[in-house]
């Protein structure tokens, strides 16, 4: 089938601003913000803060430092943090909550990325002094990329906080696409607030920012966390023209994330994927050869990933439409033999 522009399915961070969210960056009012006089990402801390019930917030230009600025409010070096082994902070962030923050990490593994207590329990290791490594925090993910944009119910997150808290061990939240799981599910934000003592979120994945996460917590936290941003040269100046970008992302493309998720579903049909295992936005599926299959489908005009040599990614976002997305699933259902 010939294509004119391909259609990209490779990431939801893949966005492109739309016209609406050009002009309310290119009228932002700024100030330099590493003095704290920027009002716009001022006001986009305080409304992000309040949504997660938190007392406050700090803009970041990524995720991974917002992840990195938050897992290091909470595990000091020589501490560790517990994770699933797909985690991001795992997985994808280069080692830099070893090299930067000085965090040892172990893991849980679960196929669908969920919280497994009984297992993490396990794990625990509370101060033996000289002896072992302790464990400081324990960090989800939610929705959990590489499970497939998994959510994790609140139920899960209620019982982890509950046993954290009885052992004064910390949580963190990886919420990066925290969005997909409120629309998919109807949990309030702040519900998810009161599950951790800092979250991370993104504004540029599927809420279709150009740039910009923010870490969400304590003023304590955020305060530190002000001051190791700087240390790590990402104190920014006149930033709130991108704050401008994730404060219209907050105000649009919100409630439009079910939108992806309806396409992501058609998307696993056309793959023979069950629909009812895709929670949000992001399909995952196992091909022998996952390499090949993303030069089958980029030959007909579909771009998707391989994030494992067996392991095809495709994830929905503001730049698919519905007719994008019904010819994108024709050519999986001719790369399945439909
Ligand atoms: C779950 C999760 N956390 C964190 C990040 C890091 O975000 P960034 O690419 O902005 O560093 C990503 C990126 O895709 C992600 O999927």
């Amino acid at each position: 089938m010939p294509i004119d522009a391909p259609i990209d399915l490779r990431s939801d961070t893949l966005t492109k601003p739309t016209d609406g969210m050009r002009a309310a960056m290119a009228s932002a009012e700024v100030g330099d913000d590493v003095y704290g006089e920027d009002p716009t990402v001022s006001a986009l801390q305080e409304r992000v803060a309040a949504l997660f019930g938190h007392e406050a917030a700090l803009f970041t230009p990524t995720g991974s430092l917002a992840n990195l600025l938050a897992v290091r409010s909470l595990v000091v070096p020589g501490q560790e943090v517990l994770c699933e082994s797909s985690a991001h902070i795992a997985r994808a962030e280069l080692g830099a909550h070893g090299a930067y923050g000085g965090v040892t990490m172990r893991t849980w593994t679960h196929p669908r990325g969920q919280v497994d207590l009984p297992a993490i329990s396990a794990m625990y290791a509370p101060d033996m002094g000289p002896f072992f490594v302790r464990t400081a925090a324990v960090s989800v993910e939610n929705t959990h990329n590489f499970a497939g944009g998994a959510v994790l119910p609140l139920a899960d997150l209620e019982a982890l906080r509950s046993w954290t808290a009885s052992l004064g061990v910390a949580v963190h939240l990886d919420g990066a696409r925290i969005w997909n799981a409120h629309v998919a599910t109807g949990t309030p934000l702040a519900a998810y607030g009161a599950q951790a003592d800092v979250l991370s979120v993104c504004f540029s994945k599927g809420l279709g920012a150009p740039v910009g996460s923010m870490l969400v917590g304590s003023a304590a936290a955020v305060a530190e966390a002000r001051v190791a941003r700087k240390r790590l040269g990402a104190g920014m100046r006149q930033v709130g023209i991108l704050a401008a970008g994730a404060a219209y992302a907050l105000d649009h493309h919100v409630e439009r994330l079910a939108d992806d998720h309806e396409h992501a579903r058609i998307l696993a049909q056309a793959c023979g994927v069950d629909p009812r295992a895709v929670a949000t936005n992001i399909v995952v599926i196992e091909r022998p050869d996952a390499a090949a299959f993303v030069a089958a489908a980029r030959d007909r005009g579909v771009l998707v990933s391989a994030v494992g040599p067996r392991t095809v990614r495709l994830v929905t976002h503001l730049g698919v439409s519905r007719g994008d997305t019904q010819r994108a699933a024709e050519v999986l259902t001719q790369l399945f033999g439909g």
